[in-house]
């Protein structure tokens, strides 16, 4: 009989990250807390819109096998580009290009950290090819939730919500979920740049006011969208479709401090929440290593030097796209979509200044006024998203000239 060796626990495989959105603010971050942990996290796939040149960085830092670019003009570029570099990386360019990536055998985890519905196709991609999907890109969730959770529940893919507030909710409840057990989720809202201000005295507020977060350095698309409170809507949209609750279990309280990042209520009195710095590579290194934890570079948060937490109700009337994405949600059907479409148009407007900040609710309420019946069906709901946009466009012109 051979003697008996104790068997030593086999290293986990290296996960093979796809980051789609590299160059931009949730990409970075992932990357950063890729970098940190070379032994079991590596990125394979880089995708990014039109920033080439930075696209080509970071496969020099992080040497990917892929980087995919969509906009196809600049495929010469970026295949020069990675040459010049010495890289072995291959290039590729267009949506269909990364789809198929995203649904191959080269990754193992996907970043959905692309920006608006473009980000659609790819997220679907990786939910029907059962990925480990770390879900950031919210517009598609709200444009296409059902059929998003439904694909990734036929393929066995892990959907962890990269949205703090979801990723703090995703963390509160119990893995065996009882539904009898929950009484309401509550997702906090910083209130953004203008919290406490009146509708009347955001008449003139500019793009650089808008986008200057107190809290959070993001994008420019969703740090306009928290300043209108429209972020917070999508994300009870959000909710909805990655928690299986209606609306009327889905609460928003503004929490100017941004350090607790959502809570639960139990039917027994009890609140879990979620605290941390404000800082979004603490829900990507959830996404990477659920159910284990891993270092992501993220400070420890000290109560003692924040001193106090502060809570208060939304201003519906300061902020009326949150009440147009409540009324969305339970309109149902194409209104999320709607909703959604629109209110890209007019947050593109208004950072082009074609458009004051009040109008973009009024770009959102008009195409809502348009809102058909819809099949439910992908055709579907990408026609009423299309059909939002040409509603909105031609509200933007008319609130254009308006002045
Ligand atoms: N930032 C945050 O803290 C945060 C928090 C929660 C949720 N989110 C969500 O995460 C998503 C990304 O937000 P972000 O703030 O990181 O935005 P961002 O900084 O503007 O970055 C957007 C990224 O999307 C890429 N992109 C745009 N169109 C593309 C396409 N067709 N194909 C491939 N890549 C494309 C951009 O590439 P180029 O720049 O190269 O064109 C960029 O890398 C959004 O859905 C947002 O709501 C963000």
């Amino acid at each position: 009989m051979s003697p008996q060796v104790p068997s030593t626990p086999s290293p986990a495989p290296v996960q093979r990250i796809a980051v789609l959105g590299a160059t931009g603010s949730i990409g970075t971050s992932a990357l950063d807390v890729i970098a940190r942990h070379p032994a079991r996290l590596r990125a394979s796939v880089l995708a990014a819109g039109r920033q080439v040149d930075a696209l080509v960085a970071l496969c020099a830092s992080h040497r990917p096998e892929h980087a995919v670019i969509a906009d196809s003009q600049l495929y010469p570029r970026l295949r020069d580009g990675l040459r010049d570099a010495g890289l072995s990386t291959q290039a590729h360019a267009g949506d269909e290009a990364l789809d198929v990536l995203v649904g191959g055998d080269g990754c193992d985890t996907v970043v959905a950290a692309i920006v608006g519905a473009t980000g659609l196709a790819s997220t679907l991609a990786a939910a029907r090819a059962g990925k480990r999907l770390l879900l950031a890109n919210k517009e598609s969730l709200v444009l296409a939730g059902d059929l998003l959770m439904q694909a990734a529940r036929s393929s066995g893919a892990t959907v962890i919500p990269i949205d703090s507030e979801h990723n703090a909710i995703f963390q509160c409840l119990p893995a065996q979920r009882d539904d009898q057990a929950l009484r309401r989720i509550v997702l906090t809202a910083s209130g953004g740049p203008f919290r406490g201000r009146s509708r009347a005295s955001l008449a003139d507020v500019t793009p650089e006011q808008a986008i200057a977060h107190p809290k959070w350095s993001m994008g420019p698309k969703i740090s306009v969208d928290s300043a209108t409170l429209m972020n917070k809507g999508l994300e009870v949209i959000e909710a909805h479709h990655l928690f299986g609750l209606p609306r009327s279990r889905i609460e928003v309280l503004v929490h100017p401090q941004s350090l607790v990042h959502s809570l639960v209520d139990f039917i027994d009195g009890s609140t879990l929440a979620q605290l941390g710095l404000p800082d979004m590579r603490t829900a990507l290194a959830v996404g990477f290593a659920w159910p284990r934890r891993i270092a992501s570079g993220v400070a420890l948060l000290d109560l003692a030097v924040h001193g106090r937490l502060d809570f208060e109700q939304p201003d519906l009337d300061a902020f009326p796209c949150l009440a147009l994405a409540f009324g969305a949600l339970e309109a149902g059907g194409s209104a999320p979509a709607v909703l959604n479409a629109a209110n890209e148009v007019a947050v593109s407007a208004f950072l082009q200044r074609r458009i004051a900040f009040l109008s973009i609710a009024e770009v959102v309420e008009a195409a809502l006024a348009r809102v058909d019946d819809t099949d439910g069906s992908l055709d579907g709901l990408l026609a009423a998203d299309a059909q939002a946009r040409r509603d909105a466009d031609q509200a933007v012109v008319r609130l254009a000239h308006r002045g």
